[in-house]
């Protein structure tokens, strides 16, 4: 299940990514905003956050103007790999080299149809891990208190 979350600045391309799962068949659960009447996003962040920092969801996509109020609010839950995506290059690499589990953008700053390109980027892309996964278990201790060196 992907869990879906927008402001009213990105409630737009939510809906075009929510149509593009609901095309093709993946579950989703969307957690609002309904409509463009203007809403906090911190709230709505932490809703998805929790869902997938729980294992309630597989993945989450939040939206707002930029895409960066809602993934710095969804960043404050451990174990959340929230990040702002702007171009298919970020999509990609954000899962080959974070693993990424929560993906971010901005319906001032990009399409409906590049928000449904990213997400399918991103929904589409394994985690390389190798050298990678030492730096997310680098920022999970970071989450812990320990900084490993
Ligand atoms: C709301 O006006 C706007 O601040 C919000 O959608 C987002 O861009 C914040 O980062």
């Amino acid at each position: 299940m992907i869990a879906l979350g927008a402001d009213h600045g990105g409630v737009q391309i939510k809906d075009a990514v929510k149509q593009y799962l609901e095309e093709n068949g993946i579950s989703y659960q969307d957690f609002g905003t309904y409509s463009t009447e203007s809403v906090d996003y911190a709230p709505i962040a932490a809703q998805v956050a929790l869902a997938v920092a729980d294992g309630i969801a597989e993945k989450g996509i939040l939206c707002c103007g930029t895409g960066i109020g809602i993934s710095i609010a969804a960043n404050k839950i451990n174990g959340i790999r929230a990040a702002v995506v702007t171009d298919a290059f970020c999509a990609e690499a954000t899962r080959k080299h974070n693993d990424s589990n929560i993906l971010c953008m901005g319906g001032r700053v990009i399409s409906e149809e590049q928000a449904v390109e990213f997400a399918k980027i991103f929904l589409n892309t394994e985690f390389e891990g190798g050298r990678h996964q030492r730096r997310i278990d680098q920022i999970a201790a970071i989450e812990r208190g320990e900084l490993e060196k």
